[in-house]
C-alpha cells in the first residue's frame, strides 16, 4: 500500500518548506521537513563530536549516559527555556566549527540515537528535538547551514534519517506532506504525489534574503546566489541520494509564482489524485 505522503523535493530556497507547510494546512495533513532533521543531527554533531585535535563537543566516544546534550541545549535548559536562538553555542564554537572535523558517520549516528535527535509531532508539524529540547530555531544558524551538506552526504546518516522519517509517517494516522531532496526518489518512492519545485538561482537568493530580513542589494544577491549554487552542487553531485527529480514527479517552476499560487497548484494536484 502506498504511504499517505505528498513528496515535495527541490533545491535550497525553492520554497519547499513554506509550500509543504501551507499544503499540509489546506489538506489538514501533517508537515515533515526532512532538512530540519539533517540540521538537527548537524547541530548535535557540532556540539558533541570533538575535532581532530580532541577539542570541542562532549566526547562522542562515551556511552549514551556520559554524553551531554548540545551546549546550546544545555544552556537553554539551565535557563529554563525551550527552543530559542542558537544560544551560546552559536558564538562559543566559532574558531572550532570553522575548521573541518573528520566526523565519523557511526559516531554521528550514535550521538543522534543517544541524545536523542527526534521528530516530535507538535500540532500538525513534526518538530526537531535534541535531548528533548525543540531546536527549530537553533538549526537555522549559519554555523549549522555551513556544515549540513557534509553531514547529509554520509550514507549512514541518511539511512538513520530515513528510518526516522518513515517511522514518523507510519506512527501518524493521517497524511503527511514531506519535503526534502530525496523524498520522491528514495524515502517514499511510492508516494501517490511527487512534486519537484524549482526557481531561478536569482529568485531563490532573493527569497532567502527576504526570509532573513536582509537588504536585497546586488552584492548580497550575488553572494547568496553563489552560496546556494555551492549547496546545490554539493547536494546534486554527492554519491548517495543526490538531489534530482523522480521520473514521475510533477515539475513546478515557481520563479514567477507567488507562494499562494504554488500552494494552489499543489493542492489542485492532490485533489486530482483524491488526496486530502
Ligand atoms: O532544506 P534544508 O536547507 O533545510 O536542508 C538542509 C540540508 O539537508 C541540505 O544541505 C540538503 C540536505 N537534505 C538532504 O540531503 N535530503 C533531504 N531529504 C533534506 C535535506
Amino acid at each position: 500500500m502506498s504511504p499517505k505522503v505528498i513528496a515535495i523535493d527541490g533545491p535550497a530556497a525553492s520554497g519547499k518548506s513554506s509550500t509543504a507547510a501551507a499544503v499540509a494546512t489546506r489538506l489538514a495533513w501533517a508537515h515533515l521537513d526532512s532538512g530540519a532533521l539533517y540540521r538537527a543531527v548537524t547541530l548535535a554533531a557540532l556540539d558533541n563530536v570533538g575535532d581532530a585535535r580532541g577539542r570541542g563537543g562532549g566526547g562522542g566516544g562515551g556511552t549514551a549516559s556520559e554524553r551531554q546534550p548540545p551546549r546550546g541545549v544545555q544552556e537553554r535548559r539551565e535557563r529554563g527555556e525551550q527552543g530559542g536562538q542558537g544560544g551560546q553555542g552559536e558564538h562559543g564554537d566559532q574558531g572550532q566549527s570553522g575548521e573541518r572535523h573528520p566526523w565519523g558517520p557511526q559516531q554521528i549516528v550514535a550521538i543522534a540515537e543517544s541524545l536523542p535527535v527526534r521528530l516530535v509531532l507538535v500540532g500538525a508539524a513534526f518538530r526537531p528535538e535534541v535531548a528533548g529540547v525543540d531546536v527549530g530555531e537553533a538549526i537555522r544558524s549559519e554555523r549549522v547551514t555551513r556544515r549540513v551538506s557534509e553531514i547529509a552526504a554520509l550514507r549512514e546518516v541518511r539511512h538513520w534519517v530515513n528510518v526516522q522519517q518513515r517511522e514518523a509517517v507510519l506512527r501518524h494516522a493521517g497524511g503527511v506532506v514531506v519535503d526534502g531532496r530525496d523524498i520522491g526518489t528514495v524515502v517514499f518512492p511510492d508516494a501517490p504525489l511527487k512534486v519537484f519545485l524549482t526557481a531561478s538561482p536569482e529568485e531563490r537568493a532573493r527569497r532567502r534574503l527576504a526570509q532573513r530580513g536582509q537588504a536585497i542589494d546586488p552584492t548580497e544577491l550575488k553572494r547568496e546566489a553563489a552560496a546556494l549554487a555551492a549547496r546545490d552542487q554539493a547536494d546534486s553531485t554527492r554519491a548517495v541520494a543526490p538531489l534530482r527529480a523522480a521520473a514521475d514527479a510533477v515539475r513546478l517552476d515557481t520563479t514567477v509564482l507567488s507562494l499562494a499560487e504554488q500552494v494552489n497548484r499543489v493542492v489542485a494536484l492532490a485533489r486530482e489524485r483524491h488526496l486530502g
